[in-house]
């Protein structure tokens, strides 16, 4: 990577807490207006000096974007990285670090996770020519066993959609790292607010910047941190660049505005998922409520050593089965019905209905990602639809 350009003017010291950090952006004014608002860098070019050398640090808009660089520079401030690199989905993000690997590498993966990149793994990294291995992340020894000698990547997720199933992640980097394989986190869900996966040994973290980051449901984005600038980051630079897939300057512009509130965001969400969460459990129409906070999930404890808050999303089983679930998505009016996470606006989904026949998610499965409103009017709008649907 080039020097610091210019326009990343950064005041802010790395030791202040992250709502600080990310209240001011790190604190970039633009250097030229003196603006506390950040502006948007759209040229795709950059000229030229006369003595033929590029001097801003910058060339051309697919490889590198100044708006890009100033939100990579937020994100890898709060997950603790030596850099982040953003791309135009989480998608974007997930698969450039498998197709960075050699060619005939070895992954292994949860059995359960976000279905998207599940789906990808089985389905076209065999076309790439990677081999992928499933395991249950939350059985040590299983992952010990599974691990191949060709194995070179550890992907995990954690808390992982839609089970909200907890992976040990310093656990993981020991077994990762013995085996000569890198370690990489899918936090999309925890955020940098809860977890920091570098300081428990990750190698690289990503997120759907879709989600909390953003976290108002206007912009598709990716976003990797690693803890070094080694060779596998630098490949992965190299897949982005010559895939295309880095993040518009739009897009990265409203990521760094949403980033802005990101942790005052998370944690309103994480108190009112964990009312409801409480709530629920003691509901007649719920057979199950799977939230890390509760002490009767499976990843409790593991939840509680490695995240400082337990985040904005849960999942209830109801009890009269998949229609029962259905129809309690069908009749909530504030709850929105709709696919995705982490916004301000709180989601309700059937998820075995858009995750297809293949998907290991119970049928009677609501997920409920919890937003910014009243957590008890979202607790009302969502007890009539349970006791209208379970009738
Ligand atoms: C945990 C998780 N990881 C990755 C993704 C993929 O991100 P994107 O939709 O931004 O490509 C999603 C999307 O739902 C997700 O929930």
């Amino acid at each position: 990577m080039s020097d610091q350009p210019k326009s990343l003017s950064k005041s802010l010291p790395k030791s202040l807490k992250p709502r600080t950090l990310v209240a001011q952006a790190l604190g970039a004014i633009d250097p030229e207006t003196r603006a506390v608002a950040l502006p948007v860098h759209v040229s795709t070019t950059y000229i030229r000096d006369p003595d033929n050398q590029y001097r801003s640090g910058y060339v051309y808009g697919r490889p590198d974007n100044a708006t890009v660089r100033q939100t990579e520079a937020v994100i890898a401030t709060l997950e603790g990285a030596r850099e982040a690199m953003l791309f135009g989905s989480g998608m974007a993000a997930a698969t450039s670090v498998v197709l960075a690997l050699p060619p005939g590498a070895r992954v292994l993966a949860p059995q359960v996770c976000y279905w998207g990149f599940r789906d990808w793994l089985i389905n076209e990294a065999p076309l790439f020519g990677y081999h992928v291995d499933l395991v249950d992340m939350s059985d040590l020894p299983a992952v010990r066993a599974a691990i191949k000698p060709d194995t070179k990547l550890v992907w995990i997720e954690t808390p992982g959609n839609p089970l909200w199933n907890i992976t040990d992640i310093a656990g993981m980097a020991e077994i990762a790292h013995a085996a000569g394989a890198a370690l990489a986190v899918d936090s999309t869900v925890a955020t940098p607010i809860f977890t920091r996966p570098l300081a428990l040994g990750a190698d690289i973290v990503m997120h759907s910047a879709t989600k909390y980051l953003n976290g108002h449901s206007d912009a598709i984005a990716g976003a990797l941190a690693s803890a070094r600038d080694d060779a596998l980051w630098a490949r992965i630079r190299q897949v982005r660049g010559h895939h295309g897939a880095i993040l518009g300057p739009f897009e990265a512009w409203l990521l760094l505005r949403g980033l802005r509130t990101l942790d005052i965001r998370v944690r309103a969400a994480t108190e009112s998922a964990a009312l409801l969460a409480s709530r629920l459990q003691r509901h007649p129409g719920v057979a199950a409520v799977l939230y890390p906070g509760l002490p009767s999930h499976p990843g409790h404890t593991i939840a509680a050593k490695q995240m400082s808050g337990y985040g904005g999303m849960l999942s209830i089983r109801v009890k009269d089965g998949e229609q029962a679930a259905i129809s309690t998505a069908a009749r909530v009016e504030v709850w929105k019905r709709a696919t995705s996470l982490g916004g301000v606006e709180s989601l309700i989904e059937h998820r075995a209905s858009i995750e297809g026949p293949s998907s290991p998610c119970p049928t009677d499965l609501l997920r409920l990602s919890v937003g910014l409103e009243d957590a008890g009017d979202l607790y009302d709008d969502l007890d009539r639809a349970l006791r209208a649907a379970n009738a």
